[in-house]
């Protein structure tokens, strides 16, 4: 048999048809039989409570269903999660959450009536300020990033981290750094607005939802509502985007359920707006990051030292880890971490594109260049001396680390060994010209709970079933092609059904760690379906079919290797002498992710991680007015994030090295990696351009004006 188009090769996407014709079904897209519609009611105090409510004038629209607030909304079985607790009492604690709903029978009624339902407030004074002289600063109690998911993830807690001397490291050193950075908090925006359809009967709760793990959120809702999983249907075949925001889909699905409550057996929709995404899907929040460096003449590393402030918020703490990529990069006989956090009357933070590393590398990466320009060190050669051979805290080795082979292959195919290394060294008609590089890592990480079902009938038609999602990476594609290596069949042999909880349980598309864990797990059931062949049909194909399922197997190797994506970027960056424009015409990047499944997407996946990290360099800003409390710049006129016109020519290359160790494929993620390190590359080439080091993103033309 001709095996087309498996493991490698650059397949069109098997779900591009769908899309391309509008055929493929997105949550608010579903046909449901005479919606209700939900449309949300937000604090508009920062911090207190409701004292009163007032809903006849909204209950005397025509077409208006039902009004929900705290005092009429169904109590919650599981409110433990302040973040799921919605309606659940009178508290606000952070402007825009919700604080009612209205459900009526059509959108434009329920938007209506939502403005003339009348709430009264307590407000208490609030803050939103984050500043690094808070007296309130503290180590977070919760491990929420990571230990919120289960997992085993190699980063570890988010607790402090020693080793040696960091003092004694610093001033033994010849050259140092002593630098504070700063990043802005960011919001998602991923196309498609979050969105739910909930139906609510005595047997089945359906739950047409936007998430990035259909049984996630599941079990998150189950829990909240205090009923029986095996009663909840989540369907999601096809997403518009996410970047972490609909991986925990707590307030916005709960709100939809709700309400599917109060019309029982009616379809509620709940399609969020783009300004109410900046209240309730999550943020990455903004950091404060002290780094200290320290080389010695030979420009090795002799101190790293890494201190993280990062915002939360008060109903709910939420850490992420800022200082893991220092942790793992280089190495030095003296490290410190730390992380502190204060909580503001905010709304919750979450997850978003490489939560942690995206802001900590910015970082450390610039302190990298600055090292490198005080010891008069080239900034690819400095980070090849300080290389690590094992992982610098574990000891372990790495499943493989190619960052040497990216940084050289990229220095070669961007033209820096041309580069003049002097700041301000390059003029053109009125622009300051610049290159910078920088080192990007991500984990490569499993999430539990996996299984695959894998039919095939007499006809050899395979069907693969996995509760996986696709939001726009490519997991249609991927998971078809990882099938069709793993039966050692064509890829049009293989039907994938996937984005349902009535498939196989499947971790989230989240942690770049996807098509590790599902494809693992289809490679398991592709063994045992050729092991019951073999042993109970003699090799062949029974006429009836037959069926297999297994679980994802553990990986021995995960104890004994540390297991990251590496990539090394470059960026060209021209700066207007007069006006402080800044233009960004090239980026490179060269990625060690193992073996790629398939050319077409992990391109489009690296190239959209660096557009958002050119994006989070230069234009992505939630702006927080202290005086009430919200974002003020929440909609797409004023919250601007990279549009074709910002981007010039974005190269991607990988290795395409296999990792011997990380799963059956040889792979490692890519989703995080390539936003990992892009911002400090920019602001690393603008310093060479200028002279003038941004060390707070964005680097806006402000900050460049002399
Ligand atoms: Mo990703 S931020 O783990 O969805």
């Amino acid at each position: 048999m001709t095996v087309t188009s498996a493991v490698g090769a650059p397949l069109d996407r098997v779900d591009g048809p769908l899309k391309v014709r509008g055929a493929a079904t997105y949550a608010g897209e579903w046909p449901v039989e005479n919606p209700a519609h939900l449309y949300p009611l937000q604090a508009t105090i920062a911090a207190g409570r409701v004292t009163a409510v007032n809903t006849s004038a909204a209950m005397a629209q025509p077409g208006v269903l039902a009004v929900l607030t705290h005092l009429n909304a169904p109590k919650l079985a599981w409110a433990t999660d302040p973040e799921v607790a919605v309606l659940q009492s009178d508290e606000v604690a952070f402007r825009g959450q919700i604080v009612g709903a209205v459900i009526a029978e059509t959108p434009e009624i329920a938007r209506h009536a939502a403005s003339l339902v009348r709430l009264t407030y307590e407000q208490r004074p609030h803050d939103t300020d984050l500043r690094a002289d808070r007296d309130d600063l503290h180590k977070p109690q919760h491990a929420a990033i990571f230990g919120s998911m289960p997992g085993d993830l190699q980063d570890g807690s988010p607790a402090d981290s020693a080793a040696g001397d960091v003092g004694a490291g610093l001033a033994g050193a010849a050259v140092t750094v002593d630098a504070t950075y700063t990043t802005a908090m960011n919001h998602h925006n991923p196309l498609e607005p979050h969105t739910s359809i909930a139906i609510w009967t005595d047997d089945e709760i359906t739950l047409y939802c936007s998430t990035q793990g259909v049984h996630l959120t599941r079990s998150l809702l189950a829990g909240a509502f205090g009923v029986d999983a095996a009663r909840i249907r989540a369907i999601s075949p096809h997403v518009g985007g996410a970047f972490g925001s609909k991986v925990y889909p707590v307030t916005w699905a709960t709100l939809a359920l709700m309400g599917a409550q109060l019309v029982p057996g009616r379809p509620v929709k709940f399609p969020l707006t783009r300004q109410q995404m900046f209240s309730l899907v999550g943020y990455r929040p903004a950091t404060i990051q002290r780094v200290r460096l320290g080389a010695d003449s030979g420009g090795r590393l002799t101190a790293i030292a890494h201190d993280v402030i990062q915002q939360t918020a008060r109903v709910k703490e939420y850490a992420e880890q800022t200082v893991g990529a220092t942790r793992t990069m280089y190495a030095a006989p003296n490290r410190s971490t730390t992380t502190r956090v204060t909580a503001l009357d905010v709304p919750v933070p979450t997850i978003m594109r490489g939560p942690g590393e995206a802001t900590g590398m910015f970082a450390l990466e610039s302190a990298m260049d600055e090292l490198a320009y005080a010891a008069g060190l080239d900034p690819v050669e400095f980070r090849i001396r300080n290389e690590p051979e094992v992982h610098p805290e574990s000891g372990l080795p790495f499943s493989s680390r190619h960052l040497v082979t990216c940084l050289r292959e990229g220095a070669r195919r961007f033209g820096w060994p041309e580069r003049d290394p002097a700041p301000l060294s390059r003029r053109e008609n009125g622009w300051l010209a610049g290159t910078g590089v920088a080192a990007s890592i991500y984990p490569s990480a499993r999430l539990p709970g996996n299984a695959a079902t894998i039919h095939v009938d007499a006809d050899g038609r395979y069907t693969v079933e996995i509760g996986a999602a696709d939001i726009g990476t490519g997991t249609w594609t991927a998971l078809t092609q990882i099938a069709a290596e793993a039966l050692g069949v064509a890829v049009e042999d293989v039907n994938l059904r996937i984005g349902d909880t009535t498939l196989p349980i499947a971790s989230s598309a989240g942690f770049s760690s996807g098509i590790n864990c599902w494809g693992t797990t289809i490679y398991a059931a592709a063994a045992e379906l050729r092991a019951r062949l073999e042993s109970e049909h003699g090799g062949t194909v029974p006429a009836e079919g037959i069926e297999v399922s297994a679980e994802m197997p553990d990986n021995p190797y995960m104890a004994q290797f540390a297991m990251y994506s590496f990539g090394a970027q470059f960026a060209e960056v021209r700066v207007h002498e007069d006006t402080g424009e800044i233009r960004v015409p090239r980026l490179l990047g060269v990625f060690d992710a193992g073996r790629i499944i398939n050319p077409k997407t992990a391109r489009s996946q690296l190239i959209g991680g660096m557009t958002q990290g050119l994006s989070m360099a230069l234009h992505e800003a939630s702006v927080i007015d202290p005086r009430f409390g919200h974002v003020v710049n929440n909609d797409l006129g004023t919250y601007h994030f990279a549009a074709n016109a910002d981007v010039g020519s974005i190269e991607v290359h990988y290795l395409e090295e296999r990792d011997p160790y990380t799963n059956p494929m040889g792979s490692k993620g890519i989703g995080e990696v390539c936003i990992v390190g892009t911002a400090a590359a920019i602001a690393n080439a603008a310093y060479h351009a200028t002279g003038i080091r941004v060390r707070d993103l964005p680097i806006t033309l402000d900050k460049l004006l002399r």
